[in-house]
């Protein structure tokens, strides 16, 4: 299972990825806006700094990136995916899962430009995005769970009906908005290809209570030891 942060802060995307290790990063208007930056200076930022890693590449290290959320037709989101996805071959655009969404993505991955099908909240959303042949789908745990709807049969049903026609593996499911250990457990056992989630949840889901009592009581245990 790949993990992807959900950031726009590239100090945070810098300390994932050396402290416990990101594969990609997703990220979103409201992320871009957190950061505090415009939006250009956060993609060049990403741009930059994937060259200066040698990680160049959307299929070493995707980072999807949103284009104006108020564009309404695909021939506007495509013109604006190609100025974005010429700044940098990692960047993967992340399109809407919107009547004009899924036409942009369409052609988008016609011409050889990577797309990241989001908003997806139902499994034949997910379908359509893999019959265009995007690169990602992004269903979205976290928003539906707060909206009181489970997720468990969401995320199987999109990964047996990937499994079902061979997409699986070729368009990637990206479970996004998760915000709990248990989430990423549950779209790991579904088989998921990737979570995308916040460091604060990926450095939550790494502890237990009991690994920490358990040092404690190793530590206990050195100190009452004799070393020679
Ligand atoms: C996914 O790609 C989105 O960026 C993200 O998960 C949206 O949800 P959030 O900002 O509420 O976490």
């Amino acid at each position: 299972m790949k993990f992807f942060l959900d950031s726009a802060k590239i100090d945070e995307i810098k300390y994932a990825y050396e402290a416990f290790g990101i594969d990609g990063v997703t990220t979103n208007p409201r992320h871009v806006m957190a950061s505090g930056k415009p939006f250009l200076t956060v993609v060049k930022e990403l741009a930059d700094w994937v060259k200066e890693k040698g990680l160049e590449g959307y299929e070493r290290f995707p980072i999807s990136v949103e284009v104006n959320p108020h564009l309404g037709s695909a021939e506007e989101m495509v013109s604006a995916a190609r100025r974005v996805a010429a700044m940098s071959p990692n960047f993967v655009i992340k399109i809407p899962c919107t009547p004009a969404g899924i036409k942009a993505a369409k052609d988008l991955e016609a011409e050889g430009i990577r797309t990241n099908l989001t908003l997806v909240f139902s499994p034949s959303q997910a379908i359509i995005a893999a019959k265009n042949g995007s690169k990602f789908v992004s269903p979205f745990i976290g928003w539906k769970e707060d909206n009181g709807e489970s997720t468990r049969q969401y995320i199987d049903d999109i990964v047996k009906i990937y499994k079902n026609y061979g997409w699986y593996g070729k368009t990637e499911i990206i479970c996004a908005a998760v915000r709990s250990a248990k989430q990423i457990v549950d779209c790991a056992v579904s088989g998921a290809d990737i979570v995308t989630a916040g460091v604060s949840v990926f450095e939550a889901a790494f502890r237990h209570p009991y690994t920490r009592q358990g040092l404690d009581t190793f530590c206990d245990a050195w100190d009452h030891t004799a070393k020679e």
